[in-house]
């Protein structure tokens, strides 16, 4: 991961707008702070030389000029960090620290900025201090100031201080700008890394999540959660094409087979006749099991939205009651039938008539000779309720999830014949009619139970 891929990165970019940001403002706060103190310790300077000025000024009213020569003489001596001069008409020194009169020019209300040689340890340095010039009459002239050489030094540590402090927030704010950006880049890297694998084929990878629940947490969630559904719609669909390949294939090869056995052998018309008869049947199961895959690819696709409507479910399953009787009967088994009037749901009539033929097909199918039936419509807690019962062999409770999927057919039903996608048909048509589906035992038998969603309230 190099740096310039680092620097591209939205969150290098953030990192740099807010760092920018950050570093003006403390920019902006520690210059207030310098103003604001430089600014105080100036007026206070010049407060205090102004206090000396008035107290000097009374002094020389009340003794003149030699008065005021002592007081300055006196305070020369205890001040260190005041700075008097007191000179006569001709310029001469009378008292005061200062060698000599400043070489400055002098500013407005009488201010003066000027260097002096101050003796410290036995060497001579040169100040900046500030005064204030006062003219006393008859030529007498005062000067009072201050040493400002420590005040200008605080100020210059200080303007060093708020440099170096804007220079370590930018650096350090980049360092963890850069920082922030790697992580970053290091787990979009990851989703990256997955995606690629998954484009060449590894439907089983899934993006890592870091468990910290961040945003880019829940994005990888979101994303494995869509991997988990395409990897199960591919799986689906590769175990459809298998099934359809394989379970097509046998019959389409033992007609095949049979008709050239016919062909080769010397046969009379009426061993054509039976050949071709048993082609047709075979053919048209093999309608049949396209047709029934086909309404079930449609159901699961919720294609047939279109064609859903309201339609009478009371009436469709009295219907199948009554087909159904002669069928049962023909087989000795008695079907009894118990259907709450007036029920209503929204969806395909034709796909559930099938799909509640077929239950109908498997209780008479899988239940031997004399069995009961039991054929009920009613309403549960305002929810249609759908069974159809038997009292045969039923199914395993290991085997009742299996047997709604395609082409699975239960060792037991081996000798009858039958596709194995009635079932997988009911399935399908509960889904579009978000019904959910139970396979229960009926002690003995096997119970469906078809569970519909609550219903508004139709009058019958
Ligand atoms: N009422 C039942 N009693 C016992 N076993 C059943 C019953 N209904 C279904 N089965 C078992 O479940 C399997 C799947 O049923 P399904 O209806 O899907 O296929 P099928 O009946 O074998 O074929 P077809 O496609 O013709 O319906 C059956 O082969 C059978 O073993
Ligand atoms: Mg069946």
């Amino acid at each position: 991961m190099n740096l310039a891929r680092t620097m591209h990165t939205t969150a290098f970019r953030m990192a740099l707008i807010y760092l920018v940001l950050f570093g003006v403002s403390v920019f902006v706060l520690l210059g207030f702070i310098y103003w604001w103190t430089a600014g105080i310790t100036a007026i206070q300077t010049d407060d205090t030389i102004d206090a000396e000025i008035t107290g000097l000024s009374e002094q020389y009213r009340a003794g003149g000029v030699t008065g005021l020569a002592t007081i300055v003489r006196e305070r020369s001596r205890n001040e260190r960090q005041s700075l008097y001069l007191l000179i006569n008409p001709r310029r001469t020194a009378l008292a005061g620290n200062l060698n000599g009169w400043p070489d400055v020019t002098t500013q407005e209300g009488g201010w003066l900025d000027f260097p002096y040689q101050r003796p410290i340890g036995g060497k001579v340095e040169t100040h900046q201090a500030r005064g204030r010039h006062l003219l006393l009459g008859q030529g007498y002239q005062l000067l009072v100031g201050r040493d400002t050489h420590e005040r200008l030094r605080i100020e210059k540590i200080m303007r060093r201080s708020l440099t170096w402090a804007v220079v370590l927030t930018l650096g350090l704010g980049l360092i963890g700008g850069l920082m922030m950006s790697r992580n970053f880049l290091r787990r979009i890297e990851a989703i990256n890394r997955t995606s690629r694998d998954i484009m060449a084929g590894d439907l089983h990878q899934r993006v890592p999540v870091s468990g910290g629940g961040d945003e880019l947490d829940r994005l990888a969630d979101n994303l494995n959660d869509m991997l988990e559904q395409i990897e199960r719609l591919v799986l689906g669909m590769r175990q459809v094409t298998e099934n359809i390949a394989h379970d097509l294939r046998s019959p389409l090869n033992r007609l095949r087979s049979r008709l050239e056995v016919t062909l080769m052998g010397e046969a009379s018309e009426n061993d054509y006749r039976d050949a071709l008869q048993q082609t047709i049947d075979e053919a048209s199961d093999l309608l049949d099991t396209f047709n029934a895959l086909l309404n079930i690819a449609q159901a699961e696709s919720g294609q047939l939205e279109a064609d859903s409507k309201d339609f009478n479910l009371s009436a469709l399953v009295r219907n199948l009651a009554e087909l159904y009787e002669p069928v049962a009967e023909e087989k000795s088994m008695t079907l009894t039938s118990d259907v709450a009037p007036g029920i209503t749901v929204y969806g395909n009539k034709h796909l559930m008539s099938q799909a509640l033929a077929n239950l109908l097909d498997n209780a008479v199918k899988y239940t031997p000779e004399g069995g009961n039936l039991t054929f009920i419509l009613r309403n549960s807690n305002n929810r249609p309720e759908l069974i159809v019962a038997d009292s045969g062999p039923g199914i395993s409770a290991e085997d009742r999830e299996r047997v709604l999927d395609r082409f699975v057919r239960l060792e037991a039903s081996r000798a009858s014949p039958g596709s194995g996608l009635g079932l997988s048909l009911v399935r399908a048509v509960a889904q579009l009619h978000c019904a959910d589906i139970e396979l229960d035992d009926n002690l003995p038998g096997l119970k469906v139970v078809l569970r519909f969603e609550e219903q508004e309230m139709q009058q019958a």
